[in-house]
């Protein structure tokens, strides 16, 4: 029976991931760990406990008590939220992450660990960017990403933690809100359509960024965590993508299901500054090769998707 900790599982990937982990492995138990509640009841499996990933002892305590095999390490602050914080930004993203290797390392447990588009900056080759290629990212956000993909790397080298990783693109999903992110914009824009048929964007309208659909980072985190660590030569920063997205782009796509949806701009320009040091597209030939990985939704399915689930939840009060 696997024992599964995440950390900042209250956020957008962790109150998915709880029930996907249930899912996924028959018995498992899973404790949900974040300084704030959860939204909802949590499925059966699984308990909550509040953890500030930044308190090490604390971390080591709770990871040994459930002789956790497994943690997802997704507490976090974003990069918008992050360069208005800065300094906090770097205490969370790496005394919280150097905390949860240090106690993964205590217990034999092993570690995912996101990393982002963030990481790279202006002089990474952008379209495509390649797996092995310049880091040199603008925000303190993709400073802690770049720097938590090398702690990683080295608590693996040094230590022999089990530690692996995806810089995920932006993420497009329905149930828990977005945490202060540069590609929030794509998750607002389907619950504007829905809710006013309009959404302000505060992003450019030819900006590019990728961008995957919940259900595939999910699939990404699990298969990863189970690819045989033989077949692995990357482990803590597989590029991956699903699709490459404009704000132009996805409205043409909702006007196929909404045809009377209006958008106009208002840049915001620190946030498009941020966005414009990011890649175009990713190339994630090494995730392909080395554990299989493929994503299942293309824009389309992700459009008729997320209308489809985002209109279930406002018909039941629980979204909009
Ligand atoms: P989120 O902001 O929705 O959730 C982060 C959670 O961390 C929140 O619930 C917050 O309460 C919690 N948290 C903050 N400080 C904490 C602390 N000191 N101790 C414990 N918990 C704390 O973020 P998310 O979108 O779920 O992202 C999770 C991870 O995935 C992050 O590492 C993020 O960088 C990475 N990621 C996310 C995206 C995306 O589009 N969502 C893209 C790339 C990478
Ligand atoms: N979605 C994240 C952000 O915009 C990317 O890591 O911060």
């Amino acid at each position: 029976m696997k024992r599964i900790l995440i950390t900042g599982a209250a956020g957008q990937i962790g109150t998915e991931l709880v029930p996907a982990l249930l899912e996924r492995y028959d018995g498992a138990t899973v404790v949900a760990t974040d300084i704030k509640e959860p939204t909802g009841p949590l499925p059966e499996g699984a308990r909550f406990e509040r953890l500030d990933c930044t308190d090490a002892v604390a971390c080591e305590r709770v990871i040994q008590t459930h002789g956790i095999e497994t943690i997802y390490h997704l507490a976090a602050i974003l990069s918008a939220s992050g360069e208005k914080a800065p300094q906090k930004t770097w205490h969370v993203n790496m005394d919280g992450t150097l905390a949860i290797l240090e106690a993964a390392r205590a217990n034999g447990s092993a570690v995912f660990t996101p990393s982002s588009i963030a990481a790279f900056g202006l002089s990474t080759p952008p379209d495509p960017t390649p797996q092995d290629t310049i880091q040199r990212p603008t925000t303190m956000y993709g400073v802690t990403k770049v720097a938590g993909e090398l702690l990683c790397d080295y608590y693996h080298a040094r230590f022999g933690v089990d530690t692996r990783g995806l810089r995920y693109p932006g993420l497009i999903s329905y149930v828990a809100p977005p945490g202060g992110g540069t590609t929030d914009w794509a998750v607002e824009i389907f619950h504007a359509a829905l809710r006013d048929g309009r959404y302000t964007c505060w992003l450019g309208a030819d900006t590019q960024l990728d961008m995957m659909y919940m259900p595939d980072a999910l699939r990404a985190a699990m298969e990863l965590m189970d690819a045989p660590a033989e077949d692995l030569v990357h482990r803590n920063a597989f590029n991956v993508t699903a699709m490459q997205l404009t704000p132009e782009r996805l409205t043409a796509a909702l006007r196929e299901h909404i045809p009377s949806f209006e958008i106009v701009y208002e840049v915001d320009p620190v946030r498009q500054r941020i966005a414009e040091s990011w890649p175009r597209r990713l190339d994630d030939t090494a995730a392909r090769e080395e554990w299989g990985w493929a994503p299942t939704y293309d824009l389309a399915a992700l459009v008729e998707d997320m209308l489809a689930r985002l209109e279930e939840r406002m018909a039941a009060g629980r979204g909009g």
